[in-house]
């Protein structure tokens, strides 16, 4: 059974992985930063990249035993060298194609939106996806850099239906979770304070819904937020300000805040994933990346795709947020189908699987901004 050792460091999470060629995770292992880049209220770039030096050759030593195997049993190494970082990429990138050398193993530079769309083919001891999954399926793509819908059709063969034209889903839960007090991460924190909220007390924008396009638009919802947040009287953010300083989450100004934006959120990501679906006549449908975490995200849409008569499969948490997992098996694909890098190979910050197409009646002015 063909094996490669994977490595992913785009953003900020250190994380190594060695797979099989039929998605099996013989095992992945991760460090993540959230300490170190959350009194800056965000991931710095520079520190990120630093991190990842400390902790990608321990990582590998530490998966490779763990997975039983030694670098002279891989068949080749896989690694994302972008879009990203470019800073973290360059850590993954020289340390991939320095292994690869030294250990005379062939390697492979890999798209990391190409791993996060071919996620849901992952399995190991604790999950099997459904046996009958398959191609063409619908995806959506969407964490903290990225909001895309893509039609994936074979291994290499992925149609970008729409992609945000502002911000990215998470960064937009990110955003809010700051702006309400919740700190960096706020996506996660978001989640479980909405849990304890009525959505329908806070009214937030949601744009683009009822389009005919596939395209996303956060910052409007954003600005909305900004909006509701400043617009609260004294006893409201009196009430904010006990919630926040309250040790678990519970009913109240914060969760009713969480819950309305979350709804908001899900609703335009749903809305835009149903659209896709029925437009491509495709019964298939994948959540994935970061955001596929989202507790409503994931329940909302098993309820539609019972509805609707889809397939809908969500990767479990460990496989939609970034993991080597996911690139190692892109990694494995590719090389069978006879393609490898050079040494030559750098990293990109950014890099698309494809344009995405806009309708004849998109707005000039958005055209522009997209260019
Ligand atoms: O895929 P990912 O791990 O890294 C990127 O490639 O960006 O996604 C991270 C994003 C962050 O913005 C984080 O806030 C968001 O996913 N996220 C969530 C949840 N868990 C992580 N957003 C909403 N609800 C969650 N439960
Ligand atoms: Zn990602």
């Amino acid at each position: 059974m063909k094996t490669v050792l994977a490595i992913e460091t785009s953003c900020d999470d250190t994380s190594v992985a060695v797979v099989t060629e039929t998605g099996f995770v013989r095992h992945v292992i991760s460090a993540n930063q959230n300490k170190a880049h959350e009194i800056f209220g965000g991931i710095v770039p520079e520190i990120a990249s630093r991190n990842h030096t400390h902790h990608l050759l321990p990582l590998v030593d530490v998966c490779l035993r763990h997975a039983g195997v030694t670098l002279a049993e891989i068949d080749g190494i896989a690694v994302t060298s972008c879009p990203g970082l470019i800073g973290s990429l360059m850590v993954g990138v020289v340390t991939a194609k320095s292994i690869a050398l030294a250990a005379g193993k062939p390697f492979i530079g890999i798209n990391h939106l190409e791993g996060h769309l071919l996620a849901p083919f992952l399995s190991d001891d604790d999950y099997q996806p459904p046996a009958e999954f398959s191609y063409p399926y619908i995806a959506l793509a969407i964490s903290g850099g990225h909001t895309s819908l893509y039609r994936i059709d074979a291994v290499g063969e992925y149609q970008v239906l729409g992609a945000t034209i502002d911000d990215a889903a998470g960064e937009a839960f990110d955003k809010f979770g700051k702006m309400v007090g919740l700190g960096f991460p706020g996506g996660v924190r978001v989640d479980q304070h909405a849990g304890h909220g009525r959505s329908d007390r806070f009214v937030f924008v949601r744009a683009m819904m009822h389009e005919e396009h596939l395209n996303f638009s956060f910052s409007g919802m954003k600005a909305s937020a900004q909006r509701v947040v400043q617009g609260l009287s004294a006893t409201e953010k009196e009430e904010l300000a006990s919630d926040l300083t309250h040790k678990e989450p519970r009913h109240g100004v914060l969760a009713d805040l969480c819950a309305g934006f979350q709804e908001a959120v899900v609703d335009v990501l749903l809305d835009r994933l149903a659209r896709a679906v029925a437009r491509h006549g495709v019964r298939r449908a994948v959540l994935t990346g970061g955001v596929s975490a989202n507790s409503s995200l994931r329940a909302r849409a098993a309820q539609w795709a019972s509805a609707e008569g889809v397939q809908l499969v969500v990767p479990p948490i460990r496989y939609c947020t970034d993991n080597a997992a996911m690139i190692g098996f892109a990694g494995i694909l590719r090389m069978g189908k006879g393609e490898f890098s050079e040494q030559t190979l750098g990293p990109r910050a950014r890099a698309n699987l494809g344009p995405a197409p806009l309708p004849e009646n998109f707005p000039e002015w958005l055209r522009r901004a997209k260019s």
